[in-house]
Order: structure tokens, then sequence, then C-alpha cells
């Protein structure tokens, strides 16, 4: 065979065209991916925050209305618009789809430079049917509902497979339209259907769902269990291991003759229904995918909560039911944020709350969720009634906006970490760079009227001997690990402009307490850099 070697030159035109002559090359969808001690969102080749907020439920079904919104969510720091997106609008007929609202919605967001995290309000929405179209609500025959007590109520029961069918074959089609649209990955996540479970009673009591459960557990899930003992939820696994860690025998026989076993059952069949819908999704175009929960944040019984929603105690449940979903969601309201956080921030859960409350409590919240937990965002709900330039959270999102570059580097090496501080928790202690590092409380005390509002920051180690902290309303004093003191050399705030550090005031005297403490006692969220010298 004769060989055919190319003059340099010859060889370079030969390059050059085969790089002019190759499709440009498509930048990866949004996925996620694990980089050093966590897990994040990539965007275009890039570790992306989401500072976003979730919409009220009817806000965006309506272009004209949102057209006025988008920038005022860009003014208060928003990047992301968590948006819902229902399956009557963009099906009112049975096979007859309607994406000039979803198309409508991304024109929107681009001109304002936000991203999507899309709602998709299929078969559930709070534990009812409320957004399935018509030709579906209409023919409860074919798509069976669940019963309490006796009577058909109107929620669609996980058990119909054709239910499961017509919304995974509505939500696949709107994943092909997005994947053929979206080229700029503006959409970054969708929520398969929202706050999922039987409410009012513990369980489906339809003649299907008595026969199911009195039958055995699939063997599928005893199995997951099994392979999973060591990991699972605490909760889950103290009751399995009380029944004697069976692999076979009814749900009551495996789970307990309890409610419990009525909360595992629905949370199984729903896991199957939105795992198969998810998949369907995901086929045709791949990009994160999670659900949400209505938190058990006041106790209670299932069924005074969702029943069989992925709440802590029975995520397992949902993951043994499939792998479309990579992310377990809380709709975290609940002053307990940091234990919620610490339930669903575990097992390569990655942490991310679509809604959240938002003011002064959101604008600290934040700071913890991102600093010590990597969550990939943060989302208070009803985010077009209360953002405006001036709340609190815009002035904590413009901060993370500034950062986000240096916290998404220095997470990956676990060199972040993310405080709150209320009444009831007025310290935090944690190492980092060689220091212990201790964060109270400043000067002003506790913000709000009636000094009620929690106080939260990060900090991150950038070097030897040197931080970079955000926040307001707290001091920190350190000390080094070596049994040495630590003497400050020097603190400057300043703000970072195109990432580059632009210095403000130097602070010393009054603003350090004479060279004693790291002080972000202000009001106003600060970023501060800080020199330590050891003696
Ligand atoms: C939780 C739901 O998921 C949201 O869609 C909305 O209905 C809020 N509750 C209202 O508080």
């Amino acid at each position: 065979m004769k060989k055919i070697i190319f003059a340099p030159a010859a060889a370079s035109i030969f390059a050059c065209l085969a790089v002019h002559l190759l499709p440009a090359q498509q930048p990866a969808a949004p996925h996620l991916e694990k980089r050093g001690a966590v897990t994040q969102l990539i965007v275009d080749g890039r570790p992306f925050l989401m500072l976003s907020g979730e919409l009220t439920n009817s806000a965006s079904s309506n272009l004209d209305h949102m057209k006025p919104i988008w920038p005022r969510l860009a003014a208060a720091g928003l990047n992301t618009v968590v948006t819902p997106l229902s399956w009557e609008l963009i099906e009112p007929k049975e096979g007859v789809f309607d994406f000039a609202l979803v198309d409508g919605l991304l024109d929107q967001a681009r001109q304002s430079h936000q991203k999507i995290v899309f709602l998709w309000f299929g078969s559930w929405k709070n534990g009812t049917s409320s957004y399935a179209p018509f030709w579906v609500k209409s023919d409860t025959h074919r798509f069976p509902r669940e019963m309490e007590h006796g009577n058909p109520i109107e929620t669609l029961t996980p058990l119909g497979i054709a239910s499961q069918q017509a919304d995974a074959r509505a939500f696949g089609t709107l994943m092909h339209h997005i994947k053929d649209v979206d080229r700029d990955h503006t959409v970054l996540m969708m929520q398969v259907e929202n706050e999922i479970g039987v409410l009012g009673d513990s369980r489906d009591r339809s003649p299907e769902a008595n026969r199911l459960f009195a039958s055995q557990v699939p063997a599928e899930l005893t199995q997951y269990l099994q392979a999973h003992h060591d990991v699972l939820d605490p909760d889950l696994k103290a009751l399995w291991d009380a029944n004697g860690d069976k692999t076979s025998g009814t749900w009551t026989e495996v789970f307990s003759d309890s409610i419990r076993a009525d909360e595992i059952f629905m949370a199984w069949h729903y896991a199957r229904y939105v795992q198969a819908v998810a998949a369907r999704g995901k086929a045709a175009y791949d990009i994160p995918m999670y659900v949400n929960t209505w938190l058990a944040e006041r106790g209670g019984t299932p069924g005074e909560y969702p029943s069989g929603g992925p709440e802590p105690w029975v995520v397992d449940i949902w993951k043994a039911a499939g792998s479309a979903i990579d992310i377990y969601s809380p709709d975290l309201y609940s002053s307990f944020f940091v234990d919620w956080c610490n339930r669903y921030y575990r097992n390569g859960n990655p942490l991310y709350m679509p809604e959240a409350k938002g003011g002064a409590v959101g604008a600290a919240n934040v700071f913890y969720a991102v600093g010590e937990d990597a969550a990939l965002g943060f989302s208070p709900f009803a985010i077009e009634v209360m953002a405006n330039a001036n709340d609190p959270l815009a002035a904590s999102y413009h901060t993370l906006a500034q950062l986000a570059p240096i916290i998404l580097d220095h997470q990956t090496r676990g060199e972040v970490h993310g405080f709150i501080l209320d009444q009831d928790h007025r310290t935090a202690n944690f190492t980092m760079g060689g220091y212990t590092v201790h964060v109270a409380a400043g000067r002003l005390g506790f913000g709000g009227s009636n000094g009620s509002d929690p106080i939260g920051g990060l900090i991150v180690a950038t070097g030897p001997d040197k931080f970079l902290g955000a926040g307001k309303g707290f001091r920190v004093t350190f000390t080094p690990r070596s049994g040495e003191q630590a003497g400050i050399a020097s603190i400057e705030e300043g703000t970072f402009e195109d990432g580059k550090w632009v210095p403000g005031l130097r602070l010393n005297g009054d603003e350090d307490e004479g060279g004693k403490s790291w002080d972000f006692s202000g009001r106003q969220v600060n970023i501060e850099r800080i020199r330590l010298y050891r003696y």
C-alpha cells in the first residue's frame, strides 16, 4: 500500500480544512458532575450556581404577564427562574402539542439573561391532579383515581398504566422539543411533578391498591435495601431492622403492620411512575431531573403530610425504583433549616431546594446552603411577588454572584464553610486552612424588629493564612491548629469585578476591634479578605 506523507505546510492546510469542515462542536448539555468533594451543575463546561427563585403557580401561564417580571428578577440578582409549566397547556388535546408558551418563555428568559428550571406540573401537583389536561381528568375509566375511605378522589392513582404512559409521552415530547430549540442551554434542569403524595389518607384504597398491598413486596425493592443496608436513611434502616431485614413478604410483613408500610407502599408506586416519566424525558434530552417534597415539617402521620412523597425516610425507596431522578429536594420553609438540609445532603444526594423562605431569612440561609452543603442553588417561592432590588435576598445574591467562581472552585477541595446563627445557635466552629475558626454574632446582635433574623455567612480558605468572607452580622476569630496564636496582618473589604478583586476600605482600629477580630458587624452584606500571621 502506498503511504501518503503530507509536507508540513500541506498538512496544516488539511488540518485547517478539517477543522472548518467538521460541524461546530456543541457543548455538552447541562449535567451533574462529581468534582472533588462535591457534585456540581455543569453548564457549558463550567460549574454554575443557581441564584434562583420560584414563580407562583400561575404566573408563567401567560407571556404578557411574565414580560415585566424577568427584568425585575434580574435586577434582584437572580440568574435562574424556576418556572411552572403544565401538562394541560402543552397537550390540550390528546396527541396535539402546543409549545408556543415554552418557546415564548425561553425567548423572554434569554432576553433578560436568565436560565430556567422548568417545573413539570403533570399528573400531580401538591398531591392532587389539577394540572392534568381535561381529556385526562374527564376519562376516569382510562385514567383511574385513588380511593380514600371507599370513595374515588380527584387524584390519579400511580397504579394507572395508561396515565403513566400518557404523562411520560407528554414529558418525553416536551424534552424532545426543548432539546431542539434550546441550543444555548437556557433550561438547566427539570422538576418532575410537584409535591407528590396522598393527602387525607395514608394510602390509595382502590381495589387494585388493596390487592397489591396484600401481595409480595417486589424483590427489586428488598434487593436494593439489602445492597444499601449500611447507608440507608437511619429511620428506614431502623424500621427494616426492627422487622428482621426481611427480603420477602407482604408490605406489612416486611415494613410492619403500621401506617409506615402504607407510606412505603405509596412511595414505591409513585416512584415507579415518576421514574418512568423522567426516564422517557431523559431518553429525549438528558439534563438533570429532580423531585421536590412537601416536608413533614410539623410531624404528623402520612396522609396529614403527602404520603409517599420523597420524605428523607423514603428517599431510598424512591432510589430503589429507578435512577432517572438525580436529586431529591426538600421544599424548605422550615425553621429547622440546617436539620432538613442535612437530611437531604447525604449519601451522594446534591442539595437543591426549589422552594424556600425569602426575605431576611432566605438572605441568611442561602449562605449556609451554598457554603456548607455545596447547594446547586437556592430558590425562594413566590419570587416575583417579593423580589426587588432592595430585598435582603438581592444583596446576598449580588454578593454570591461575585463569589461564585471562587466558591465553586474551592468547594471541590473542601475549602468553604457556611453558617447560620440564631437565638438557639449563637456560635459556629469549624476547622479550615490550619485554623479552628470561631464565628459568633457581631456587636449589633441579631437583626429584625425583635432580633429574630438569623445571621448568615460563609468563609473560604484561599491560601496559607488567607481567608475570604462574606455575609453580615457576625465576627470571626481564629485559633491556629499548631498551638500558636493568630494575629491579624490585614483586612480589606472590596468587590469582585469580572473575577478581579477591587479593594475598598482597609479595615483596622474600631473596625477590627483593635486587631482582635474579623468583624462583619455592619448591617450590609460585605465581602472581606483577611491575612493572618502566627506568633
Ligand atoms: C408548595 C407548592 O409546591 C407550591 O407550588 C405552592 O403551592 C406553595 N406550596 C404555596 O405555598
